[in-house]
Formats: C-alpha cells, structure tokens, sequence
C-alpha cells in the first residue's frame, strides 16, 4: 500500500427532506446568495420553489446565474463570476448536476479574482480564497457533491478540461434521492456508468497493491450492477434511487484512491474529447470508451482486468470480463460505439488531432499515437 493522506472537508446532507436545513447553513456563511442552476429541470421537478422558500426563510438576498448547459462552458463561468463578484455575494449555492457544481465550483475562486477563469485550467494562476460553495445535488453521476474536482469545456482551446484545488471543495451538499428521482431514463443510466467508472480509474491506477480500496472498487461496482437494472425499470422508486446515489458519491469522493499515488484516468481523458468534439454526454462518453480501452489494454494488463472480473461479474479471464462489461453497457440502453449516438458524424481524423493536442491517456497506462488510431477504431 502507498503512503496517503485522506482528506474530505465536505459535510454530506443524505435523504429525504434534508433540503428543510439548507436556509440555516447557508445563514452560516451569509445572506448575499448567487445561485446557479441549469437549464431549467429545477422549475419542472419543484425544487426550485424549495430552495428558493429555503432562501426566502433567512431572508436571503438572490442572484440568480441560470442556463448552464451539460458539458459547461468557461464563458458561463466567466459571466456567472462576474455577476457575483458585483453585487459582492457570501455564498454561491449550487442547484443542479455534475455541470452545475462543476461550473459554481470555478465560479468560486473566480469570484474574488479579475482575470479569466481559464487562467486556474491553464496553471497561469492559483486560486488563494474562494466563496463557500453549497451544493444541492440533483443528478447520481459525477461525485463532484464529495470532491474538490470540476470539468469545463474551452472550445477556443479545444479542451474540456479539470481543476481541483482544497478550495474547491463544497462546504456543503444536500443529497436528497427524490430530486433524482424525475432524472430521465438515459441520464440515469449515464449516472450508473460514470460511478462505474470512476471506480475503475482508481482500480487501474498506480501504486502497489491496495486491497481493501479493490474491495471498495468490487463494493461500489456491484451495487451498480445490481441496482441500476432495476432502477432502470422502476425510475420513482426512493429505494434504488437511494443506492445508486449514495454509490455514486463514494466512487468520487477519495475512498477508493487511498494506498494508491493516481487514479488512471486514460478513459476519462478521451471521453472528454469525445464530449467536446460532438457534445456527447458524460457518462455515453464512458460507455464507448471504457471497452475500447480494456481491449486495447488486455495484453498489458490482463491480469488486472481479469481480477476484477472474477469479482464483479464471476468469470475468469480478460476477454470475459471485458465482454460482460459491454453487454452491461448495452442492455442499460448506453452507447457502446460512436455509431450508435444519434445525430453525429464522428471524424477519426479529427478525434485523433484532438487527442494529440490533449496529450489523451498519458497517465497512467500511457496510449503512444498508434494506440490512439487502434483505440479510435475500436470506438466507431
Ligand atoms: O440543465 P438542467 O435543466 O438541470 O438538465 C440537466 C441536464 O440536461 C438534467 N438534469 C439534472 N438533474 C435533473 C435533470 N433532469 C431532470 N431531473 C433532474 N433531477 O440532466 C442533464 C445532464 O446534467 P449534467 O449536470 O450535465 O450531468 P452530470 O451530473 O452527469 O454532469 C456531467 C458533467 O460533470 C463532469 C462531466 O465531464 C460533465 O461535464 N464530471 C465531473 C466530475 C467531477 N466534478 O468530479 C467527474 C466526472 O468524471 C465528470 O467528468
Ligand atoms: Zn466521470
């Protein structure tokens, strides 16, 4: 095992109703509130009425930053920031998915500097300060409710990419299952795939043996496994919702990295590309890549592919494991091949350019160029 240090300054706010709290932390940090939320599935499922009779409690003053789109973009971030550093907010409040909290997590630090939020992607400037963040979590995916990381798409730099700093924590995040619960079909089963996912950049990552993070890995993994089919015929039921939430945030939030020095992070990083290019969302990104990648990987590293078969799945071998994968992917309804998104026409040479431009998969179990046109083949 590695050496480590755990670190999670985040308090997590789990179940029904939790929400009825929200006013008074927020009171902690102050009444000056910039609230950020999407395109507007808050106003549909009523959770904007809740929070906004939360803020009315501590007679809050609002600013509200709406329209952030999955897949967010730094020139939101830049605007939200601008707006919160004039009227001079306490609190920037969260309400949304992975892309909202990703987006109000650089609003944060942005809010108290005057340049460009690029500038914190770009290693040009380090954040010293920022203005609490509250999260209201609306969507079982990304983890970002539990760590200090977020993902934003620069289309000028031809990067969707990652920050995360101690400061870019939330202070706080309520999980309530029921506001998940209006999430459709296809975003819940992205949701699925992105906890699966990150739980298996921590397990291919680097480091010696850490057996007890694989058996949190193996843990995370089966409740997905089990829980998502049945989430996916029974999309109101509290119960699964529940489950699968609360995995999601334990496949993010630093507990499966513990004795390990990196995750592997290859997927995510050609995933992100693919996200970029045709705005392909998050978790469909993962489907695709994620079996490409295990068949590109399986002579270097079958061993390890294979153990985790024989744990998650039951079945010996790499190409066994890696099958039964794909066939979860598919049987949840998620892309497994570039092909089967609708409405785009992926360029290989294109992909392939980008990738070279963003240094994809170098990580870890790094790709070299013929890899990448191998693994582009193996994803159209
Ligand atoms: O915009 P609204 O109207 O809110 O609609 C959203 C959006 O269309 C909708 N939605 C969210 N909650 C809903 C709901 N619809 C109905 N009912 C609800 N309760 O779902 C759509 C997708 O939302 P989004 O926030 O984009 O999804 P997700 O939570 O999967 O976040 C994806 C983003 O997070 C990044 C991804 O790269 C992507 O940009 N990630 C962040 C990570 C992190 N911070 O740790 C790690 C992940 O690997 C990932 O990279
Ligand atoms: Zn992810």
């Amino acid at each position: 095992m590695e050496n480590f240090i755990a670190y999670n300054p985040t308090s997590l706010h789990f179940g029904k109703d939790v929400i009825e709290g929200l006013g008074q932390i927020i009171k902690k940090y102050g009444t000056r509130v910039l609230l950020v939320y999407g395109k507007g599935s808050i106003k549909q499922n009523g959770l904007y009425d809740l929070v906004k009779s939360q803020l009315g409690s501590i007679e809050a003053e609002v600013f509200e930053y709406s329209g952030i789109r999955s897949n967010p973009i730094i020139e939101d971030v830049d605007a939200a920031a601008a707006l919160g550093r004039s009227n001079s907010v306490d609190v920037v409040l969260a309400v949304g998915g992975g892309s909202v909290i990703d987006s109000s997590k650089i609003i944060s630090i942005a809010i108290p500097v005057n340049f460009p939020a690029w500038n914190f992607f770009i290693r040009k400037a380090a954040p010293t300060t920022s203005v609490p963040l509250i999260a209201v979590l609306t969507l079982a995916a990304t983890g970002t409710e539990m760590n200090p990381f977020a993902v934003v798409t620069n289309h000028k730099a031809e990067t969707k990419g990652s920050f995360g700093s101690p400061l870019t924590y939330p202070k706080h995040s309520f999980l309530d299952p029921q506001f998940t619960v209006s999430v459709p079909r296809d975003y819940t089963a992205y949701g699925v795939a992105d906890l699966i996912a990150h739980s298996l950049e921590a397990f291919f990552g680097k480091g010696e043996e850490a057996t007890l993070s694989d058996r949190l890995v193996y843990s995370i993994i089966s409740e997905a496994l089990e829980y998502g089919p049945l989430l996916l015929n029974d999309l109101t039921n509290y119960k699964l919702r529940a489950k699968i939430m609360y995995a999601a945030t334990m496949a993010l939030n630093g507990l499966t990295m513990n004795g390990r020095t990196s995750g592997e992070w290859g997927v995510h990083s050609i995933g992100h590309i693919l996200s970029l290019l045709y705005d392909v969302p998050h978790g469909a990104s993962l489907t695709i890549v994620y079996p490409a990648w295990l068949k590109l990987q399986k002579d270097r590293i079958g061993e390890r592919i294979a153990l985790l078969g024989q744990h998650i799945f039951g079945v010996q071998g790499a190409d066994e494991t890696i099958k039964q994968l794909e066939q979860f992917f598919k049987n949840t309804g998620c892309p497994v091949r570039l092909s089967e998104v609708n409405g785009i026409s992926p360029d290989p040479e294109e992909i392939y350019r980008i990738m070279v431009h963003n240094k994809a998969a170098t990580n870890v179990h790094k790709l070299d160029y013929v890899d990448y046109r191998k693994i582009i083949g193996l994803m159209m």
